[in-house]
């Protein structure tokens, strides 16, 4: 028997508790032992649910009962998650998790904590929800030296700019709608600010190109610089605009990561993920380029990736799942200035001062362009020199073109 309990009996650990039940027999059957749902641990009473006999409001039982194996924690957060986490793997417990607040921040200490007290740390559904990403990238592409990923890492914000482009809708109720679905964090400005996409690229550089990356290493941008205006201009060039998160290998060992929005062109296929669908690009020396799609956030499908984390443990309680992820340092992540790449420009000036200032650019139209405003498309190059140019005028807006 393999015993299991969950914290926090929200969205994902509600929806964990319903797969375990629901899927209840093939899953013993996968891991060839009966794996059983033990206790929940909320703050809040659920006394209608079919799970009522196993709430406890004490840590302490989990922690003191020899017989249970494996804790999921789907509280969220860096504060309570990190103390029942530090104690269910200092007692011996695998923990497996959704949190991604937890892992980009304590992820490399957690990991370490695992090993030595041999038990394991997954967190297979903090990024991309139910789509297989981290097992694949360090299993199946383990010959690769990997060379970048790129990713749509953020289900609520995607879903929000696809409701807003398609249906019409304004940016509150998009937001209204993805918080009804329980795709959004409990503070939704972590999503539209950038900062959870900013979390899952952390944790993706780490596994990709093995050493902690820090959030706050990280420069992030959200979506609340994105103007319907700059959505027509994209569309007239074939472009959709979407919030990426980026982790390129640098000589020496070193990252370059970041989350902002880029005009996608039409070619790419992350321009047709839509909804509250994530889908992470991955360039490998071996294999070259490799895709991976899926609904990013939800209940059940987030869950699902909880639970496979749950039955690979459930398998061999005892394997070093060692995955390579080593400690991070400051010097670690280097600046985006370096990056070259096409710039979408929306600014306050006439046709003839943006070619005297930008040289070479297409320029783009959209019906309704007030006089006065120019958008065109520039050749590549850096930050520092494309913020050097527009110098004194009054940008609306400056997005990458992603090659
Ligand atoms: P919810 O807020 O729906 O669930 C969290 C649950 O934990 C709530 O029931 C909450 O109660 C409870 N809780 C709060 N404090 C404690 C405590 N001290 N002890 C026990 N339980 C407590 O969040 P989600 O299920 O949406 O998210 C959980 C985690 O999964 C987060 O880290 C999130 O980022 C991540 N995640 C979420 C996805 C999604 O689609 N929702 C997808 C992928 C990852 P109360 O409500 O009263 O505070
Ligand atoms: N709030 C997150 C999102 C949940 O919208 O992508 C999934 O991690």
């Amino acid at each position: 028997m393999v015993n299991v309990a969950i914290l926090g009996f929200g969205t994902v650990g509600s929806g964990v508790a319903e797969v375990l039940t629901t899927n209840g027999g093939l899953i013993d059957h996968r891991v060839d032992d009966l794996v059983r749902l033990k206790y929940i641990v909320d703050v809040r009473d659920f006394p209608d649910s079919p799970y009522k006999d196993l709430f406890v409001k004490d840590f302490a039982v989990l922690e003191n009962d020899p017989e249970l194996d494996i804790v999921v924690e789907t509280i969220g957060g860096a504060t309570i998650a990190l103390d029942f986490t530090t104690r269910a793997l200092k007692a011996g417990k695998s923990v497996v998790t959704s949190n991604k607040e937890l892992v980009a921040t304590h992820g490399y200490e957690l990991l370490q904590l695992a090993r030595e007290h041999g038990c394991s740390y997954l967190f297979e559904a903090s990024v991309g929800g139910g789509i297989p990403i981290l097992r694949p990238l360090t299993s199946c592409l383990a010959a690769n030296e990997l060379e970048q990923v790129t990713g749509i890492l953020n289900g609520t914000t995607n879903y929000i700019l696809t409701r807003m482009i398609k249906a019409g809708l304004t940016f509150d109720q998009a937001l209204a709608e993805a918080q009804a679905n329980g795709y959004a964090e409990k503070d939704p400005t972590a999503d539209v600010d950038g900062h959870d996409a900013c979390r899952k690229i952390c944790i993706l550089a780490a596994l990709a190109f093995g050493r902690h990356v820090y959030p706050d290493q990280v420069p992030t941008q959200g979506i609340r610089g994105v103007a319907l205006e700059d959505v027509a201009y994209a569309d007239s060039v074939g472009c959709k605009i979407k919030l990426l998160g980026r982790a390129i290998r640098q000589p020496e060992g070193k990252v370059c990561a970041f989350v902002a929005p880029h005009l996608v062109p039409g070619e790419n296929p992350l321009s047709g993920v839509e909804d509250v669908f994530n889908a992470i690009a991955v360039t490998g020396n071996a294999i070259g380029d490799v895709m991976f799609y899926g609904r990013g956030a939800g209940k059940l499908p987030t869950a699902s990736a909880v639970v496979a984390d749950v039955i690979d443990i459930a398998k061999d309680l005892k394997r070093d799942r060692h995955n390579g992820w080593e400690e991070g340092a400051p010097d670690l992540v280097v600046s985006t200035d370096g990056l070259r790449s096409a710039w979408y420009v929306r600014v306050q000036a006439s046709v003839e001062q943006a070619r005297s200032r930008c040289g070479d650019i297409q320029l783009l139209a959209r019906s309704g362009a007030p006089a006065g405003e120019a958008a065109f498309l520039t050749a590549p190059m850096t930050e520092p020199e494309i913020r050097e140019k527009l110098a004194g005028l009054d940008a609306g807006s400056l997005f990458r073109v992603l090659a």
